[in-house]
């Protein structure tokens, strides 16, 4: 867990007019890269110097060679920049931009899990606490996972966690049992089945993609599942004009910018308050709240030292073996 951040009060802040500008110049006079998330607001994407799915956004975070790391993206995220990166200062827009999946996850719990199932080899999904990762023997992503338990011998038994819906499909995919953390992501479990297949019907031509953190009835449904970079890949690839996109809506930003002419159809969330699922944490950074972060050199990511040292390793591993 960490601790929660007061909001900047933006009546106390003047804004530049243009806030583009302003970034770019704190860009050069601190040194800084912005990594973002594909499930930031488009005008963060629009300005960061690099866009990627978590697997990426962690390469790119090992090999900067800038001295500030801007992480638009969520805590842990940000937190992995660090663990990698330990001399160097990483911000985040907004501290309070958590994760319900790395929630569902406390390191308490998750040491009592452990504890009970001893020779078991952790693999985590890299949306958990550093405190989870330094539990951990191998880290991984939705892009990477069934790569990196392909690699693990036989006869080796795995605890996989926080996420289920991941894990069961790593299952399906490498034919392993695995004991699996019974955690989840609210905007992914948060698909409406009946929804997809009326908007399959009403668009048949239709391609439909979905991150392997979705419920299995909408799994399979699927045309195809992957990653967010590997969704974007697949769209740009696929003959198919139109697809039905179910995971967080902030990808078709990138979708659309790469294929104008196709047409890509955001998955329905179960509840009928609103037509999108995006995510409340990923929201939370906004394009001013970048700014100021820049401009005041805060939040910034901190953690205990031994929870730094423990959680390098694991990440490292993921790194050599993807
Ligand atoms: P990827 O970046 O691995 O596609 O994962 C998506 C996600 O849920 C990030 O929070
Ligand atoms: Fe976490 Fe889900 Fe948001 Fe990704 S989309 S950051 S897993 S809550």
């Amino acid at each position: 867990m960490f601790t929660t951040a007061p909001a900047p009060n933006f009546t106390q802040s003047r804004l530049p007019h243009d806030l583009f500008a302003a970034i770019n110049a704190l860009k050069q006079e601190l040194n800084a890269v912005i990594l973002a998330h594909y499930y930031q607001d488009s005008e963060i994407q629009d300005i960061a110097d690099f866009i990627g799915d978590s697997l990426e956004l962690a390469r790119k975070a090992a090999n900067t060679s800038a001295n500030v790391i801007v992480f638009a993206g969520v805590h842990f995220m940000a937190e992995t920049a660090k663990i990698l990166n330990p001399d160097k200062l990483v911000l985040l827009p907004d501290l309070n931009a958590g994760c319900s999946l790395a929630d569902s996850c406390p390191p308490e719990a998750f040491a009592a899990f452990k504890a009970d199932r001893p020779g078991h080899l952790v693999i985590s999904y890299i949306n958990c606490t550093a405190a989870i990762k330094a539990m951990s023997d191998i880290i991984c992503t939705s892009s990477n996972a069934v790569k990196i338990v392909n690699q693990i011998p036989e006869n080796q038994p795995i605890i996989f966690g926080p996420d289920r819906n991941l894990g069961r499909y790593v299952m399906e995919q490498t034919g392993r049992n695995m004991e699996i953390w019974q955690g989840a992501c609210i905007v992914h479990e948060n698909f409406s089945e009946k929804k997809i297949v009326q908007l399959k019907i009403e668009n048949p031509e239709a391609e439909i993609i979905a991150h392997p953190e979705c419920e299995p009835p909408v799994l399979r449904h699927a045309n195809y599942i992957g990653s967010t970079t590997a969704l974007l890949k697949y769209s740009q690839a696929s003959s198919s004009q139109a697809f039905i996109v179910a995971t967080e809506p902030g990808i078709i930003h990138q979708m659309q910018k790469q294929a104008p002419q196709k047409r890509f159809i955001p998955a329905p969330p179960n509840n009928n308050s609103c037509a999108c699922n995006e995510c409340p944490h990923m929201r939370l950074n906004t394009l001013e709240k970048l700014y100021l972060a820049m401009k005041n050199q805060t939040p910034e990511i901190t953690m205990p030292l031994n929870i730094q040292l423990a959680a390098l390793q694991p990440i490292q591993r993921m790194l050599e073996m993807s």
